[in-house]
């Protein structure tokens, strides 16, 4: 590479060990003699050139802290061909040869159309909570975020006890329903509505009448956000509507995109920010970084969306049957 400049910014939506993974870019790079200028805010800094200088010891204290140092955003303008060719502009002036980013599908497509105006490297490391990322088995971001919303189904099960209530507690994950199944098997809930799968209203009624009939007073039910028969208000009407069972709702949110990242998250992060940098040092472009089956692969970062990673079924199938 003529230039040993490279650029690493965190874009869409913000994941616990976007900082570890971060850091872990930062130092290996300077292992490898690059000199590396992070731009804040994802792309919106790209094209603002609000840009600043990343040396090993700027990154120290941050491996346990949530949300993202650089701060992040989702770029309107970087979708259109005039929003990019500033970017192309912007990186050829600073003289920089590659660019991290470290964030989700929406970032890997943008990254993905720079690539076609822009000549140097692009490495995508994928941090989203929603895991809907292919060619990685988990994202950096998801096992926090699947905790969080354990501890809070775990406190919520108390209540649902001690009240013999059905509650419906709705997660996060546009379009995707992993942090729904996994949160739902560990924290023992009678189903989970997820977009991936066409469990319905009905076989959702039929299953908490029929662990009513055998003597359980107390039901858990996980809704995906995103789901088409509507959001966690929406499903408890019509479970009412058709069983005569009262509900309580509560809706996770953003608590679950924020907190300090687990040990997994961030060894992952750690494990996926430097191999993003020995990819290009090996001369790689236009690729996602990932862990599969322990291995630590790269995909190209087209795949990453157009290839839609499967929930596990085996745990889709168990949910009905463990919740007696
Ligand atoms: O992409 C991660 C995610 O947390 C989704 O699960 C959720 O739908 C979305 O971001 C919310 O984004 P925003 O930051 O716009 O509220």
């Amino acid at each position: 590479m003529d230039s040993t400049a490279l650029a690493v910014l965190t874009s869409g939506g913000d994941a616990p060990g976007m900082n570890a993974a971060l850091r872990s870019v930062v130092r290996m790079a300077a292992y490898r003699s690059f000199d590396v200028v992070g731009f804040r805010r994802g792309f919106t800094g790209l094209l603002q050139e609000d840009a600043v200088a990343l040396l090993p010891r700027g990154v120290a204290n941050v491996l346990q802290r949530g949300g993202t140092i650089l701060k992040t955003d989702r770029c309107a303008e970087f979708l259109e061909p005039a929003g990019r060719e500033r970017a192309r502009r912007v990186l050829e002036a600073r003289g920089i040869s590659a660019l991290i980013i470290i964030g989700g599908d929406g970032s890997f497509r943008g990254a993905h159309a720079l690539g076609q105006i822009w000549p140097g490297r692009i490495i995508g490391v994928p941090a989203t909570i929603d895991n809907d990322i292919w060619g990685t088995d988990e994202t950096i971001g998801f096992d926090t975020a699947l905790n969080t919303a354990l501890e809070a189904i775990d406190r919520i099960r108390d209540t649902a006890s001690s009240h013999d209530r059905l509650f419906l507690v709705e997660v996060m994950g546009r379009s995707s329903g992993f942090i729904a199944l996994d949160v739902a098997t560990a924290g023992g809930a009678e189903e989970a509505l997820v977009p991936e799968s066409i469990s319905s209203i009905d076989d959702c009624c039929q299953h908490l009448m029929t662990a009513r009939a055998s003597g359980k007073a107390m039901s858990i039910l996980i809704i995906a956000e995103g789901h088409e028969e509507g959001d966690a208000f929406e499903v408890a009407r019509k479970i009412e509507q058709r069983t005569g069972l009262e509900s309580r709702v509560t809706v996770l949110g953003h608590i679950q995109r924020g907190g300090r990242p687990t040990a997994r998250d961030r060894i992952l992060a750690t494990k996926l920010g430097a191999f993003a940098v020995e990819a290009i040092v090996e001369g790689k472009n236009g690729v996602m970084v990932g862990e599969v089956k322990g291995e630590l692969v790269t995909t190209p970062l087209e795949s990453t969306w157009s290839k839609k990673k499967p929930l596990d079924p085996f745990l889709k199938k168990l949910l009905p049957i463990l919740a007696k």
